[in-house]
């Protein structure tokens, strides 16, 4: 996706300092050319080689309508966690049988949404939940198929704001309740229960956590054939594969997957559940990348050298709130040496709003092009308005060509 000419970066093809003449800047550019790629690895490593298998692309990690055509048309389903996602969803046009509703809280209002638009799933997350699919099934007279969301008690060794699977966690069932509750639905009029979901955390290298907890899922669907009568239909093992920010070293996701599939079919032979991921960060997270101009430059000597970007924690709050690293290069200067180590601040009055601190770039002027690498993934979609700025724009690149998928915010949308 990026390649150099004539000391410019570009992107599909498409020349930076372009896409900055025509969209402006701050903005966040997305490679539908690697998007696909990492599409056709999933169907290689996974839909392809394995029968009964259902990719959810996660919706929290970027979503827009044109990113939904192209995971529409790549057919992949869709895992949502809002009544707002599944509203943009549905307003692309995306099928709702091919939707998946998760979410730790859902109201009242998004259950009967998701219900009266007909999603494909409703997965669990509290007992409360379960009454009130019942109460919007018995108005629309359907029955919603649901799994349970569990936690399996696995130590992922992630970031702790980024573990999802513990038992201490907002998240889930604990293994025992899950079981009551799963007791409670037999001859359920409006809930025909398919299976268990986990999400065992992001951001994750190493496949043993999702062999420990497959083991335990087994044990899962066990007790609950001895229970119910009859094996599960359906298992989601979530997302969390990880990506490439700086040094780290992506795998692929057979490394993930094949061990997990051997295991299950070991054990269950004919009876094995049909498998679902739920990939966010590892499909769009490297296909983003966010252009900046340079403003200011402070030279405190014998300190550091800030460079003020002209956005910051409002487009990617992930090096704030994380303390997550990025790697940037200066994109009209591809052909230049790097010299001198600065620190990419961003605009926001919050010492905090630091993008990247200390990174060996070429001499940088004011008015340079920065593009910081890998923000596809929790940059937009956590993007904020702090100080009234105004949400950037987004670009989709593909074959020299380019596209604005969401428009950059208008002063007026800010002034409520
Ligand atoms: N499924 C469920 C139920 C999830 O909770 C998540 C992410 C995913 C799938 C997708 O996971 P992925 O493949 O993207 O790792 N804001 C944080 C990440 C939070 C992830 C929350 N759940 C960050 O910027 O690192």
């Amino acid at each position: 996706m990026f390649t150099k000419k004539d000391n410019i970066l570009h992107i599909d093809g498409v020349s930076v300092t372009e896409l900055k003449k025509e969209y402006g800047t701050p903005l966040y550019i997305y490679s539908v050319n690697d998007i696909k790629d990492r599409i056709s690895e999933l169907k290689k490593d996974f839909l392809n080689k394995y029968e009964n298998t259902t990719v959810s692309y996660a919706a929290k990690a970027f979503i827009c309508k044109s990113l939904l055509d192209i995971i529409a048309k790549e057919g992949l389903n869709l895992d949502v966690v809002s009544s707002g996602e599944l509203y943009i969803a549905l307003a692309s046009g995306f099928d709702p049988k091919k939707i998946e509703f998760n979410g730790n809280n859902k109201l009242y209002e998004e259950i009967d949404m998701a219900v009266k638009n007909g999603v494909g799933k409703i997965i669990v997350d509290g007992s409360g939940e379960v009454e009130m699919i019942e109460r919007a099934c018995k108005k629309y007279s359907t029955k919603t198929n649901v799994l349970f969301r569990i936690t399996p008690g696995v130590d992922t060794k992630t970031h702790k704001y980024i573990q999802t699977a513990m038992v201490d966690s907002k998240f889930g069932f604990n293994l025992i309740d899950v079981l009551e509750e799963v007791k409670k639905l037999k001859n359920d009029p409006f809930i025909n229960f398919i299976g268990y979901h986990y999400h065992l955390g992001s951001q994750l290298f190493d496949n043993t956590v999702y062999l420990k907890a497959t083991d335990i899922a087994i044990d899962l669907i066990e007790k609950t054939k001895d229970l119910t009568g009859s094996y599960i239909k359906e298992l989601n093992i979530g997302g969390g594969f990880g990506i490439n920010y700086t040094d780290e070293k992506r795998k692929p996701y057979s490394y993930f997957l094949d061990p997990v599939m051997e295991k299950l079919k070991g054990h269950f032979a004919d009876n094995t559940p049909s498998v679902t991921i739920e990939p966010g960060r590892s499909i769009v997270g490297e296909a983003g990348s966010t252009l900046y101009t340079v403003g200011n430059i402070k030279d405190i000597k014998g300190i550091r050298k800030y460079v003020a970007l002209d956005g910051g924690m409002t487009d990617n709050i992930r090096p704030a709130l994380y303390g997550a690293k990025y790697t940037a290069l200066v994109a009209n200067k591809t052909d230049e040496d790097s010299i001198e180590t600065v620190t990419l601040c961003g605009k926001c009055c919050e010492s905090g709003d630091i993008l990247i601190k200390d990174i060996k770039l070429p001499q940088i002027e004011s008015e340079d092009l920065i593009l910081i690498k890998s923000t596809g993934a929790y940059g937009f979609s956590m993007s904020s308005n702090y100080n009234s700025l105004r949400r950037p724009a987004v670009v989709f690149t593909e074959n020299s060509n380019h596209y604005l998928a969401v428009k950059r915010q208008d002063y007026k949308d800010l002034a409520f």
